[in-house]
């Protein structure tokens, strides 16, 4: 039986999942027994369909892609319309919710509630939003447990790069003393730009101008949104209750070109660098700027890619390099994690 889907957000990774679903339905059926149905969409600005029999996934795509909003999605009889975020997560028929809102890293609302209210109606979510792992994955892992639903959020550190779920299942074993990472493909291209003799302001403009940086980029220069993702860190695979307030963070804002180049002469590569090591039962965390000699495999991660180092003691360091962001990227995410909640599986 196909797996009922509620989207709330329709934006970009909201599309790129039911672009993932449209394309791959035959390959996901047959070569993975995964089949899955949109029964709902609910976004803020573009409108609100659901209908409890499933929705046209190739309609959606061509209504929001030509008028950028659902009111022209096709009526049926039992189509309901303008349901908005709670009522589609407490009335709709869906097994999952698809949690794709924007991320408010301060106080991961409105997604914590919707995450609340999908486990107190029975249903999982999956979702690539940071915000309620980051602020608040013990209560929430605490209660999509007591209601023996799933939670899954594989695309808030690194998108569709398995950075959450290889050390819980491939690593399983050893134990992780230590992960150091880049979380942010944007100071990673702006530092990259910066070698090639750019100056930072320069090297921000051209990753605002091609979609890396936001209009304000402080959550990625200043380091904020790795922050996010090394608390995440700590406590899914380290489960210490790190929060944000614990985590010295400081961002790239503050080099200049003559850093990068004087790091070069050095054999080395200014990184914004994300660590959590566990020293006995202590766990601690920061964020900042380091010079990393070019033997170390995350000196080598170019341009807007991102990339994560295990240190384990059994496996020894484990690095893990890709896409941290992108619209089938983190659809993908959400899709790997839709089938693992099919199969039971992590
Ligand atoms: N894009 C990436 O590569 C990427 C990678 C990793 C993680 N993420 C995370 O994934 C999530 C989705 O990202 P995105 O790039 O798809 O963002 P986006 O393009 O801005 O889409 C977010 C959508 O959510 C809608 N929305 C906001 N609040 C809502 C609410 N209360 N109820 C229903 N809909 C609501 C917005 O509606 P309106 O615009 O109509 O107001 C928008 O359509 C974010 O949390 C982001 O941080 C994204």
């Amino acid at each position: 039986m196909a797996h009922k889907l509620a989207l709330i957000g329709f934006g970009t990774v909201g599309q790129g999942l039911a672009e993932i679903l449209r394309a791959k339905a035959d390959t996901l059926r047959e070569g993975v027994g995964f089949e899955a149905q949109i029964v709902a969409v609910s976004d803020l600005l573009k409108g609100a369909v659901y209908h409890s029999d499933g929705l046209d996934i190739a309609r959606l795509l061509e209504v929001i892609q030509t008028t950028g909003k659902l009111d022209a999605y096709p009526d049926l009889p039992g189509l309901e319309r303008g349901w908005d975020s709670f009522r589609t997560i407490r009335e709709s028929n869906a097994d999952t919710v698809v949690e794709v809102s924007f991320t408010d890293i301060n106080t991961g609302q409105p997604a914590i509630d919707h995450c609340r209210a999908a486990f107190e109606s029975g249903k999982n979510v999956v979702m690539s939003n940071k915000g309620p792992v980051a602020l608040a994955y013990a209560e929430l892992s605490a209660l999509a447990e007591e209601k023996g639903v799933r939670w899954c959020f594989e695309g808030t550190v690194l998108s569709g790069t398995p950075a959450l779920r290889m050390p819980l299942t491939t690593l399983a074993g050893n134990d992780i003393n230590e992960i150091r990472g880049i979380f942010n493909g944007t100071t990673n291209y702006i530092l990259t730009q910066m070698e090639e003799e750019t100056e930072y302001e320069d090297a921000l403009r051209q990753a605002q101008k091609l979609g890396y940086a936001e209009a304000d980029p402080s959550a990625d220069v200043e380091g904020y949104d790795a922050l996010g993702k090394i608390v995440i860190l700590a406590n899914v695979i380290m489960n210490a209750p790190l929060r944000k307030e614990d985590v010295p963070c400081q961002g790239i804002s503050r080099l200049t070109m003559r850093d990068v180049m004087a790091a070069k002469a050095e054999g080395k590569r200014w990184k914004l660098i994300g660590r959590v090591r566990k020293d006995g039962e202590k766990v601690t965390a920061r964020v900042g700027p380091e010079k990393v000699p070019w033997s170390d495999p995350l000196a080598g991660v170019m341009g807007a890619m991102n990339a994560i180092t295990y240190v384990c003691d059994l496996a020894g360091p484990v690095t893990l390099v890709g896409a941290g962001a992108g619209r089938l990227e983190t659809g993908y995410a959400l899709l790997i994690d839709l089938i693992n909640i099919e199969r039971g599986t992590i």
